[in-house]
């Protein structure tokens, strides 16, 4: 990799295809180490749009507009934010050597869908999962869920941050499950799974770094684990580190491992499991910066961003934790062209507490507009302060 200034004729490019709050981050961080940054997003003003050297806005799932801006720009890596994109073309123009995609574009299109990180992990690599079915109508939803049991979740295999999920407890309740998921995945296709409850004593992210050491083997490295709560399938406050006992911690390492290598590439994974005591279940993993993660711009020596920007560029990390620490999510609250944020100052009035605000150029009542970000000497502790911080918040209709 090439290490240099920006906007030269030796620069190194970068182009973020998804430009939100994770995004941003990891803009900032490329940009420390002297990248040249091109920020996409589907709506003007995104978050990341607003630190990049360069922005745009198209839809990244049109092959023909995604083609022309990466021949456009040539940018040395691109790196997927989101999943709403056309990875057909992205894996021809890797293959034509026009651009590299990270970790690589077979990751990419794997854990874009449930469906292909499922088979990946239960299938082939035999790593426990809840049970689980497909199905592409509300009839062959009705097996589904009978094969899995009930209560169960009912996701679209493409959507994020609970889009489109719900939780069943009848088989009445089938249909209207379907409805849901079936309109409101981030690339309707039509598919939906059906996932048995795990009836877990807590959930984690931990965060995997695939990198490059000083002789160039990649190495693999964890972050401690990150506890988060959900509220309708979207994240509301995490904490580092999540208690584990020994033998639930080792085996979701072996597990981390075995997945993000089968996956392949550089870069962080934040790898998600349900934990009951010493039994461990995978959920999924995204090949990119996690949303539970935020709260590691408190808590470590270098953020998930900062972790996924030196791996992808061949740099070594350093996953250390510096303290434990919470995050909690601000929402927007209305669905209105503006809004600002009260009591600021007091929220940030006690030593140890931190926000970002992510510049959302829209608020929606559920809209994830900034977080608070705490630390302190036990989670318990960091959790209750960045709880309290965040219920001082107003947000307040412009
Ligand atoms: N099979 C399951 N058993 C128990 N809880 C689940 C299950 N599937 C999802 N959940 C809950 O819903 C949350 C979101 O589900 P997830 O599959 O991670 O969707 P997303 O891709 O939107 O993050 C999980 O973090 C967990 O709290
Ligand atoms: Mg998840």
């Amino acid at each position: 990799m090439q290490f240099s200034s920006p906007l030269k004729t030796n620069s190194t490019k970068v182009m973020l295809l998804g430009s939100g709050e994770l995004g941003k981050e990891v803009i900032i961080s490329l940009q420390r180490l002297g990248m040249e940054v091109i920020a996409v997003d589907r709506y003007e003003n995104a978050p990341g749009h607003q630190v990049a050297h360069r922005a745009y806005s198209i839809d990244m799932t049109d092959a023909a507009a995604l083609e022309q801006l990466i021949q456009k720009e040539k940018p040395t890596l691109v790196v997927p934010e989101i999943e709403a994109i056309n990875t057909k073309l992205l894996e021809k123009l890797e293959t034509d050597n026009v651009t590299k995609v990270i970790p690589n574009v077979r990751a990419v299109q794997l854990t874009m869908n449930r469906e292909g990180i499922r088979k990946l992990a239960a299938e082939e690599l035999k790593i426990p999962t809840s049970p689980y079915a497909f199905a592409r109508s509300s009839d062959e939803l009705k097996e589904a869920v009978n094969k899995v049991g009930l209560p169960c979740f009912i996701k679209p295999t493409m959507s994020s941050s609970g889009k489109g999920q719900s939780r069943i407890e009848s088989m009445d309740d089938v249909e209207r499950a379907w409805d849901y998921a079936a309109t409101s995945g981030r690339v309707n296709e039509g598919v939906v799974i059906a996932e048995g409850q795990i009836d877990f004593d807590y959930e984690i992210t931990l965060l995997t770094v695939r990198s490059l050491n000083p002789d160039g083997d990649i190495i693999t490295s964890y972050c401690e684990p990150i506890g988060h709560r959900q509220e309708d399938g979207d994240y509301v406050e995490s904490w580092q580190p999540q208690p584990m006992n020994e033998k639930a911690l080792a085996t979701s390492k072996e597990i981390a491992e075995k997945v993000t290598s089968a996956l392949g590439g550089l870069g962080i994974f934040g790898v998600e499991f349900f934990i009951k005591e010493d039994q461990v279940w995978f959920s999924e993993v995204s090949p990119r910066p996690h949303d539970t993660g935020m709260v590691t711009m408190i808590t470590q020596q270098q953020s998930e961003f900062e972790l996924h920007a030196k791996a992808i560029l061949g740099l070594p990390v350093d996953t250390s934790l510096t303290n434990p620490g919470a995050s909690a999510v601000i929402y927007g609250g209305h669905d209105c062209d503006a809004i600002s944020f009260e009591n600021i100052p007091k929220a940030l009035a006690e030593q140890g507490i931190d926000i970002r605000l992510f510049g959302k150029p829209q608020s929606f009542k559920k809209r994830r507009m900034g977080v608070i970000l705490a630390h302190a000497d036990d989670i318990q502790h960091a959790r209750n302060k960045a709880q309290q911080a965040r219920s001082q918040i107003k947000t307040k209709p412009v």
